[in-house]
């Protein structure tokens, strides 16, 4: 199967609720997206942004991992898989959007946004980034951009939200094949 149809079809087949949130994976998707557009992103980050928890469709059971206090690695398995079709510049962001929560849990105000189950998962994650850490993480390639996605995927949690269709994204998700 075509990938743009494979992606399409998990959105819309995909019911299951983004762990501890109130919204769908799905949704959660399609909003970071959409408050990438809104911020005037490039077709990239908008494209990393839908396709941030990817990872997720590929886990068979992801709200087991939880449950079982075990980090799922979500991230990994998207970009191990999107990576055969996707530019660099959409899945670099999405292979370290999770490090970017470590990262930016050094600073206090970020810290206290977080929804509780995303704090149970840095937790899991193995929590703030230490400075020598920090240094180190400021020298990943698309370094903005990840930044940039990890904010907007914790905006991206609220219900009564006029969505956009995943089919509105397929001309954007072609323009950023390999
Ligand atoms: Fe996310």
């Amino acid at each position: 199967m075509n990938i743009i149809y494979k992606i399409i079809s998990n959105f819309i087949n995909n019911k299951s609720l983004y762990i501890g949130e109130k919204v769908t994976m799905s949704e959660h998707m399609i909003q970071s997206a959409m408050i990438a557009e809104k911020a005037k992103s490039s077709n990239s980050l908008v494209c990393a942004s839908l396709l941030h928890d990817y990872g997720h469709f590929l886990v068979k059971d992801p709200n087991k991992l939880v449950k079982k206090e075990l980090d799922g690695k979500h991230e990994d398995m998207g970009y191990e898989y999107l990576k055969k079709f996707f530019k660099k510049d959409v899945v670099e962001p999405i292979k370290y959007h999770v490090l970017a929560k470590r990262y930016l849990a050094r600073n206090k105000k970020y810290y206290n946004l977080l929804s509780n189950a995303s704090r149970v998962s840095l937790k899991l994650q193995g929590g703030t980034f230490n400075k020598k850490e920090s240094n180190e993480f400021e020298k990943i390639p698309f370094f903005k951009n990840t930044i940039k996605l990890r904010k907007f995927d914790e905006l991206a949690k609220k219900t009564n939200v006029k969505m956009k269709s995943i089919n509105e994204y397929k001309d954007l998700l072609n323009s950023q094949l390999l």
